[in-house]
């Protein structure tokens, strides 16, 4: 049991506190199994359907009243999660990613109102070149989230690394992440550029982000 103010105590998540240490200390986390393979593969499958219904479509650069398509810069399909429409999956999505969100708010004051998620799908030869994840009229983007929903058994050749390009006192360090399922990465969005490195094999991942008004 955490003590906050008097008064005002909390069960303490381990889990939350690791999370909430590392990107306290280096503006990053990675946690593995945040999702059980089970909950990747219900994850995964309804992924897949909504794409083979042609519900994906082809993502833009700029927000959603700025959309320029420009392929040379990203490669993905990506569809927009409805919570108010979540199927059992994507209800179990939004259970986890709620519980994260009311604990750093209630530990960390960090005023997360909003959140916005989307499934993202690289096929075979895509990449999302260099980027911050804020944009220049909105930038109510706090911490990015993603979730990757790749097979069991995903190989290091199959590319399609997250890289962080990390501040190491001035000098630029690359953190690169294998997409592997059930692995999450939070990051800071208005401070860690990164980049997807080419996919050799269809790469799946659920994309978000946690918002301040
Ligand atoms: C993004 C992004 C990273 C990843 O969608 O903005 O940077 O690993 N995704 O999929
Ligand atoms: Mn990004």
């Amino acid at each position: 049991m955490g003590q906050l103010f008097e008064g005002i105590s909390f069960d303490e998540n381990p889990l939350y506190e690791t999370i909430i240490q590392e990107l306290v200390s280096r503006k990053y986390a990675i946690v593995e199994n945040f999702f059980t393979a089970d909950e990747v593969l219900l994850l995964r499958n309804a992924l897949l359907q909504k794409y083979d219904d042609d519900k994906f479509k082809k993502a833009a650069i700029g927000n959603r009243t700025n959309e320029i398509i420009e392929k040379s810069i990203r490669g993905d399909f990506i569809l927009w999660m409805d919570e108010s429409n979540a199927g059992n999956a994507e209800s179990l999505f939004f259970q986890k990613i709620n519980d994260l969100t009311a604990y750093l708010n209630r530990t960390c004051f960090l005023g997360i109102l909003h959140k916005e998620f989307h499934y993202a799908l690289y096929p075979q030869g895509t990449y999302y070149k260099r980027h911050l994840d804020t944009f220049q009229n909105d930038d109510r983007r706090k911490l990015s989230f993603v979730c990757y929903l790749n097979e069991a058994g995903w190989l290091p050749e199959n590319g399609g690394e997250l890289v962080l390009f990390l501040d190491e006192n001035g000098k630029e360090e690359e953190k690169s992440i294998c997409p592997l399922p059930g692995r999450v990465v939070i990051f800071e969005s208005q401070i860690i550029e990164h980049e997807v490195r080419p996919v050799n094999k269809e790469r799946l991942s659920i994309t978000g982000w946690l918002k301040t008004r």
